[in-house]
């Protein structure tokens, strides 16, 4: 009998598939993984291979007992800004209000003072320099959003500068537009005019030119009425552009049931998200991103209520939220940790929120974010003896090798 040689085949592996094979993390141990053309080719305990290792594949890599996760996928986060925002960390350390500083124009309108002065490259730089340590923590795949524009020449430079940083990093990225994040200086006390060019300029133009795969809208009393967002939402569908929401995240303005009803791959924060929107989300297959780095970072109390998501069976999903105001964080393995300790999700839930809840969450579910044959070869191989470790450790243990599209990166 002759084998089809592999291009790569990773024996003596411990794999967390995150499949649902009836085991943990949907665990095989003593297994192996082969690559093929970029993709999955076979996956399985090593006694099962079809012949000889040496006989399978031309490049044979013994894993020694690392486990093996799939690329971590961040699926949340606002990592395209210029600056940072201290002065506001210590402002609130002093008793202002992340809402009281955003309301004297602080907050997210700082931010975007900051990101429209920036040079491009200054802006690129510093945006792959945290790709870059995402990287280093295992992470393959990557959502953008802008929303630090809030014009229609800058929130279409910023998704431009997703493709520049596409075209020169490894990590896949996943780009939304996001220029409902808050009501910019010249449309101050408009924010319907603004809504307006959003609707008939911004989302037809990042349409036309593909700069984007979704749409998100900031939910909240400091931004966007659910009024204005079913406006965004229309149009986002109305140009074929899947919607995602941030719903719930300092008051229950009914963001998670918008976002259900909008068919939204996800609505995120969710701290004060009502039953029927969570009930709603379950119906609609709409996943929930939890953000516990705002959580942490707001000193926010009120918990997501994750009892009800998991009675509902609505999907978990974790991710960083890097941004300079509410969540200065670029470690998906600090987000695990923070997801277990603030939110008390299982370490079990916490590794499916970065791989193939987040994958359902950027509707890329049938083609990453679990090991199995035909998805693409991303996998991160850990020095770890268990996968509770990937959680345990606070600022978290790097991945020792990492394979992007079947290729190893390190
Ligand atoms: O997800 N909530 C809105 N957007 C961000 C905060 C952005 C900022 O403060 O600059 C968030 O928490
Ligand atoms: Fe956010």
């Amino acid at each position: 009998m002759t084998t089809r040689k592999w291009d790569t085949l990773i024996v003596n592996a411990n794999l967390a598939t995150m499949t649902e094979n009836g085991c943990a993390y949907g665990e095989i141990r003593q297994a192996a993984i082969a690559i093929d053309s970029a993709s999955i080719a076979w996956v399985g305990p090593m006694s099962e291979l079809p012949d000889t290792p040496a006989e399978c594949a031309r490049t044979l890599f013994n894993a020694n007992g690392m486990w093996i996760t799939p690329g971590l996928i961040d699926c949340h986060t606002h990592l395209l800004f210029a600056g940072s925002r201290a002065w506001e960390f210590e402002f609130r350390l002093n008793g202002k209000s992340y809402q009281e500083i955003a309301e004297d124009g602080g907050g997210i309108l700082s931010t975007v003072r900051a990101t429209r002065e920036a040079t491009d490259s200054r802006l690129l730089s510093d945006s792959a320099n945290r790709l870059q340590h995402m990287l280093a923590e295992g992470v393959t795949s990557v959502e953008i959003k802008s929303g630090y524009g809030l014009s229609l020449e800058q929130e279409l430079r910023l998704l431009s500068a997703c493709k520049r940083l596409q075209d020169r990093h490894p990590i896949d990225i996943y780009p939304t537009l996001l220029a409902a994040h808050a009501v910019p200086e010249e449309y101050t006390g408009r924010p319907d005019e603004y809504v307006d060019l959003i609707c008939e300029s911004i989302i037809p133009q990042v349409a036309e030119q593909q700069l984007a795969d979704s749409v998100d809208a900031y939910c909240e009393t400091l931004a966007f009425n659910p009024a204005q967002v079913r406006r965004v939402f229309d149009a986002a569908k109305a140009h074929k552009l899947d919607v995602r929401l941030h719903a719930d995240q300092f008051s229950d303005s009914g963001g998670a049931a918008l976002a259900a009803e909008y068919k939204a791959l996800s609505a995120d924060h969710l701290e004060y998200a009502s039953e029927d929107g969570i009930r709603a989300m379950a119906a609609s297959g709409t996943t929930a991103v939890l953000l516990p780095g705002a959580f942490y970072m707001l000193g926010e109390t009120r918990l997501p209520p994750i009892d009800r998501m998991r009675e509902h069976g609505v999907r978990l999903a974790v991710a960083t939220d890097c941004n300079p105001g509410s969540s200065p964080l670029s470690s998906i393995l600090t987000a695990l940790n923070l997801s277990c300790i603030c939110f008390r999700l299982t370490p079990e839930e916490a590794l499916q929120g970065v791989t193939i809840n987040a994958a359902h969450a950027l509707g890329i579910a049938h083609r990453a974010g679990s090991l199995e044959v035909g998805k693409i070869a991303d996998l991160a191989l850990w020095h770890i003896d268990e996968p509770a470790e990937l959680t345990y450790w606070i600022g978290g243990r790097k991945c020792r090798h990492l394979y992007k599209n079947g290729e190893c990166l390190f």
